[in-house]
């Protein structure tokens, strides 16, 4: 990766609100400026919501606030003041959809029992899905590896049979998790939601598989082209793909092929065969907003234990939540994104202009193809 950014200057946005009118806008590439005034009957709703203090973007017209990775060491049942923090300011930026891309409790340890991972469930529970209930704010997820691992072992069978039965259990009596489900037969493992924006009738379908390892289920890859490829799917104003595992790789630690989704230049292309926009992982505890192809790769980072560091980069670990504000005329999306230590937004040009991974690189989504300096484009996976 030599002649690349490392050693890029590491610098946030002063978190200030109101908006100053010039003030460089966070992480809006490629920018997108608030959607003019609209013929629609007013909505009541607020312009720039966030919590008080912290930057307030405006909002489009629909509002995902992404989570992701919020558990501790495994069996714990408590969570770091990120999460804590994140959890008490959601309803003040006033989401429609809080997107959870995996990691919600602390499993994938075979010594515990199941009075422990029921015990983290309902820690869970108490901690985080009551005050996002109480809310009234819809919660969508994707299982990761630590909450239902769908690993096998050399004879086939789930080596952590018992947490997917416990997860299902817990989601089963959760169910209504307020989001307009179109499939849910492989709820909470994959299924299928739409939810509308906040003027006209034109929705957002969102696809969840499990991506808790590297090998999504063939038959789930199927199901998920049957369900893209759907009247309902494609004729949404956009349609957004989440799983645990990202297809390629982002952070320090996790430049390993098991740990991106297996053949990922594949499945996104399949993804790109459906126009399907976005594709929110978790897993690599690294903040990236990237794109490649014609499919942009939201990387959250993580909130809770073991923020990691991206790879080509000398940059300090954060802990994130990402607003993503999607604009219903220009079918696409901005993204702020909070380190939740600081509560300073990040500036997407201290991130490194482009990651390359074990298969292939991802561009930061500000930067194009035709922007690469011969060196970049002649960068190698170094791990
Ligand atoms: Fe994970």
């Amino acid at each position: 990766m030599g002649g690349m950014v490392a050693g890029a200057t590491h610098s946030y946005l002063t978190a200030t609100r109101p908006t100053p009118p010039n003030s460089t806008a966070p992480d809006t590439s490629p920018a997108t400026p608030p959607s003019p005034p609209s013929a629609s009957p007013p909505v009541a709703r607020a312009t720039n919501p966030a919590p008080p203090g912290l930057f307030a973007p405006p909002r489009g017209d629909l509002r995902l606030a992404v989570i992701s990775d919020l558990n501790s060491q495994y069996g714990s049942t408590t969570y770091e003041a990120e999460v804590l923090r994140t959890v008490a300011y959601l309803p003040q930026w006033e989401p429609d959809l809080v997107l959870c891309s995996g990691d919600m409790v602390a499993g994938q340890f075979p010594s515990l029992t199941r009075a422990e991972i029921e015990a983290m469930w309902s820690a869970f529970d108490r901690t985080i899905a009551q005050a996002i209930r109480r809310a009234k704010l819809p919660y969508g997820f994707t299982i990761g590896n630590h909450d239902a691992s769908g690993a096998l072992g050399i004879n086939g069978t789930e080596l952590f049979a018992q947490e997917r039965e416990l997860a299902k259990a817990y989601w089963l009596s959760h169910a209504d998790t307020g989001v307009n489900f179109v499939d849910k037969a492989g709820f909470p493992y994959f299924y299928t939601f739409a939810q509308k924006f906040a003027r006209g009738s034109e929705e957002v379908f969102f696809l969840v598989w499990d991506a808790s390892t590297s090998r999504i289920p063939p038959e789930q890859l199927t199901w998920a082209e049957q369900a893209l490829a759907s009247d309902r799917a494609q004729k949404a104003k956009l349609r957004i793909v989440t799983g645990h595992l990202p297809l390629y790789a982002v952070a320090v630690g996790r430049e390993f092929l098991g740990e991106i989704v297996e053949n990922g230049d594949r499945v996104r292309q399949m993804l790109e065969k459906y126009r399907v926009h976005t594709y929110i992982s978790g897993h690599h505890h690294a903040y990236y907003p990237a794109h490649k192809g014609t499919l942009q790769l939201l990387h959250s980072g993580a909130l809770g234990s073991g923020a990691r560091p991206l790879l080509s980069s000398r940059l300090p670990v954060t802990k994130t939540l990402t607003i993503v504000d999607i604009s219903l005329d220009k079918a696409d999306t901005v993204y702020t994104t909070y380190n939740m230590t600081t509560q300073e937004v990040i500036d997407i040009k201290t991130l490194p202009r482009l990651i390359v991974g074990p298969n292939g690189y991802v561009l930061r989504r500000d930067v194009e193809e035709s922007d690469l300096t011969p060196a970049e484009k002649s960068a190698e996976f170094s791990g």
